[in-house]
């Protein structure tokens, strides 16, 4: 599968305006420090249609999580079959490939400390009518078989699925200078 995103359009994306907030450091000693996590936040293509992209990586960005991996694709059937192996006895597993295919998606890796937790919680039940106010889905779906976004449900369950859809070539380690130069400077 090929990286929708060249390099120069990537380090664009990431050069952008540093939002403030949390953003916990890797240091060795001397203030907040975390162990690497990552894990996959795919926009679903009813997501995509709904020009619903940008506020998804709004609240990732705004939160503190650092995007080290994004395309777009038409992801095919075999990664979808794959994806949902655990699925594909549930009756609604042809509707949902179906539905997951039905448009192209946008798969990102996210990286941050307890990033899988907390982005199931950012995007709320996997049941839109059960999904709280504030979350993703609790703002903008209703029915569980339209529910905009993924979020990997567990640390494994995230290596897995980031393996699956991304190569290694197509994540990106970077640092945030600013933090390390505020870090450096205290
Ligand atoms: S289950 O039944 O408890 O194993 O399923 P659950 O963990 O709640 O959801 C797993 C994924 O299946 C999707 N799902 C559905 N899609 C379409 N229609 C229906 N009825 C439906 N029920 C569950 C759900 O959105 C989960 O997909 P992801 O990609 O993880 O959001």
């Amino acid at each position: 599968m090929r990286s929708f995103w060249g390099g120069t359009a990537l380090r664009g994306l990431l050069c952008g305006p540093r939002v403030p907030g949390p953003s916990p450091v890797r240091q060795s000693s001397g203030g907040p420090s975390w162990t690497p996590e990552r894990t996959l936040v795919a926009v679903k293509p009813d997501g995509v249609q709904r020009r619903l992209v940008g506020d998804v990586i709004r609240r990732f960005e705004r939160r503190g999580f650092r995007l080290v991996g994004m395309k777009m694709l038409q992801a095919p059937e075999s990664i979808l079959a794959e994806h949902y192996h655990d699925l594909r006895r549930k009756p609604f597993y042809p509707a949902l490939i179906s539905y997951m295919s039905s448009g192209p998606l946008v798969a990102m890796v996210w990286e941050g400390h307890n990033v899988v937790r907390t982005s199931r919680a950012m995007i709320g039940d996997t049941d839109s009518s059960e999904a709280a106010p504030g979350t993703i889905r609790g703002d903008f779906s209703i029915h569980i078989s339209r529910n905009i976004i993924h979020a990997s449900d567990s640390v494994e369950g995230a290596q897995r699925e980031i393996g699956l859809w991304f190569r290694s070539s197509e994540l990106v380690d970077w640092t945030d200078r600013g933090s390390q130069g505020n870090a450096s400077a205290a």
